[in-house]
């Protein structure tokens, strides 16, 4: 079929829905083009906050039967799949489930896109650069699908759940086969089989969150760290943020699947598991019959025979005295905490929703450093909220250095629609906000560097993780604290935790040699 064939065909295309229910009504075989009219309008319907806000505690149900169906199970033998994965750890664990499931239909991976059979691209929608890195990928990948007509192109992740991508994919980019949401990844097979044979766009998202599916398969990326999902979704409704409604309500695993996925990753041989969420603390106030939260999960991970246990992200907001108490023990529970506080302004504060200010904030940090007196703080922060005022800016900087961070990852605002900071009148220019963002960054690379500094000489635990990116004579590893550490050794140390002696630091960085004992060691 010719590009102009599909842009015709594409008048009828297949759209299972962006509603649940509605799908469920009817099969996609008996969807007229008045099923999917909503489709071809033009006017963009934003995500809807005042729906999301008030969704209830429905009840979800967790399900151990994910299987692949029989006809789709050899249906990639000989054929092969490349992911491409923007956005947050969330979507790389995602992409590693996709990946298993593709390799269960018999596909292989690859890296080239002239290979590949299947392309999707596992997007984010946090800011507007996130956005446009992905049309932008679209863009490239259009003479390749004209080259090779039975290339499967999807979209997924955080940006299809949003209307008007999806619009905007539908009318302008038909190279796209299939578009389908984060509550619809256990659904790729049908979805891959739907996009094979009618060779239509097919669209399936669903608005509303799915249920908690425990056995899909995964390829991890690697054998030495591992992502642990714990919690889906978020229910904080900071007024920027666009993830509320791209991920759903929160809703947690239960602590059995947990523990047994964190033993099994133990028993494997894997050293260090990260828990995600998108603010992990709040990991267990959905369950209705147990009280178990996130404090005590991480006291039975404490329990669990690996050597590295890492979360993110953590909310200042539900970081409550017995999880400080349990993190302060210690262990394979790492003194490095990752704890997002967007700005040092408690007016701005407010009206982010974070709920929380900058007082109780640095009376927070107080309690962690007093429990832990070695921990290192990173944060996330953002710069140029809607009418932040030079003030409010400063007390960010002035907030940076009070607590000490060691690093920060910092964003310019980005108005996302749909949210409630996006319809705010703005008088701050984008010069302004950039000038912020700089000062801001010169801040942060001072403070990392002098963190780094203060390694001189000492000895770290490096868990080695492969080659040095820039130089294969040289290996690289993280240290506890999650600091990277570059020098020489053996290749038969790669996935082991080593000790290094540090004799060079740069700002992101340092430099070490191996040692066999140590006298000191620092972490
Ligand atoms: N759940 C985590 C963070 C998720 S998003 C938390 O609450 O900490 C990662 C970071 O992106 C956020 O911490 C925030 O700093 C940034 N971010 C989110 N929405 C943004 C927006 N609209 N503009 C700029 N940065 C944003
Ligand atoms: Fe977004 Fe706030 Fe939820 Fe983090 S806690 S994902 S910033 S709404
Ligand atoms: Fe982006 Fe979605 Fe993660 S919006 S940051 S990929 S949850």
């Amino acid at each position: 079929m010719n590009e102009k064939q599909r842009k015709e065909q594409a008048q009828i295309k297949q759209v299972s829905s962006v509603d649940r229910k509605s799908s469920q009504d009817k099969p996609l075989s008996e969807k007229t083009t008045e099923d999917f009219a909503h489709y071809f309008q033009t006017t963009y319907t934003p995500p809807d906050i005042k729906k999301a806000r008030k969704r209830g505690r429905d009840k979800i149900e967790v399900h151990y039967d994910f299987e692949i169906p029989e006809e789709m199970s050899k249906i990639g033998k000989g054929k092969k799949f490349l992911i491409r994965t923007y956005g947050c750890q969330m979507n790389e664990h995602d992409t590693e489930v996709m990946a298993g499931i593709l390799s269960e239909m018999g596909y292989e991976s690859t890296l080239d896109t002239d290979d590949a059979d299947i392309i999707l691209l596992n997007t984010c929608a946090i800011r507007e650069n996130a956005e446009n890195k992905v049309f932008g990928e679209l863009g490239h990948l259009k003479p390749l699908k004209l080259e090779k007509p039975d290339l499967i192109i999807g979209v997924c992740g955080c940006m299809s759940q949003q209307e008007s991508v999806v619009n905007r994919i539908m009318q302008k980019h038909q190279q796209v086969d299939l578009i389908f949401g984060t509550h619809n990844i256990h659904r790729l097979p049908d979805l891959i089989k739907e996009a094979m044979f009618s060779k239509v766009q097919v669209v399936e998202v669903w608005s509303k969150e799915g249920d908690i599916i425990e056995n899909l398969p995964k390829v991890r990326h690697g054998q030495i760290k591992a992502w642990v999902n714990i919690m889906y979704g978020c229910d904080k409704f900071c007024t920027y943020c666009i993830v509320p409604m791209t991920r759903g309500k929160e809703r947690s695993r239960r602590p059995e699947d947990i523990i047994r996925e964190v033993r099994h990753l133990a028993a494997q041989g894997y050293q260090e598991v990260t828990l995600l969420g998108q603010n992990v603390n709040a990991y267990g106030k959905d369950f209705d019959d147990i009280e178990y939260r996130f404090a005590d999960l991480m006291n039975d991970m404490h329990k669990i025979d690996i050597p590295r246990v890492r979360f993110t992200t953590s909310h200042p907001r539900d970081f409550d005295d017995h999880l400080i108490e349990v993190l302060a023990k210690g262990g394979n529970l790492l003194d490095h905490i990752h704890l997002p506080v967007q700005s040092g302004s408690s007016e701005i504060l407010r009206k982010m929703n974070r709920k929380y200010t900058r007082e109780s904030y640095l009376e927070l940090v107080a309690k962690i450093k007093k429990a832990i007196p070695n921990v290192t703080l990173t944060t996330d922060i953002i710069v140029g909220f809607p009418n932040e005022t030079d003030e409010q800016f400063e007390e960010t900087m002035t907030l940076m250095e009070e607590v000490g961070f060691e690093a920060a990852y910092t964003f310019i605002y980005s108005p996302r629609e749909g949210t409630p900071a996006a319809v705010k009148k703005d008088d701050v220019p984008m010069e302004v906000k950039k000038e912020r963002l700089y000062r801001l960054n010169d801040l942060v690379n001072k403070q990392s560097a002098e963190s780094m500094d203060a390694y001189e000489g000492k000895v770290v635990k490096v868990l080695v993780e492969g080659e040095s990116k820039k130089d294969e004579t040289v290996l690289a590893g993280y240290t506890e604290k999650n600091k990277v550490v570059n020098f020489k050794g053996p290749k038969s140390i790669i996935g082991k935790i080593v000790d290094v002696k540090i004799t060079d630091t740069k700002t992101w960085s340092l430099n070490g040699e191996l040692v066999e004992k140590t006298a000191e060691v620092s972490n």
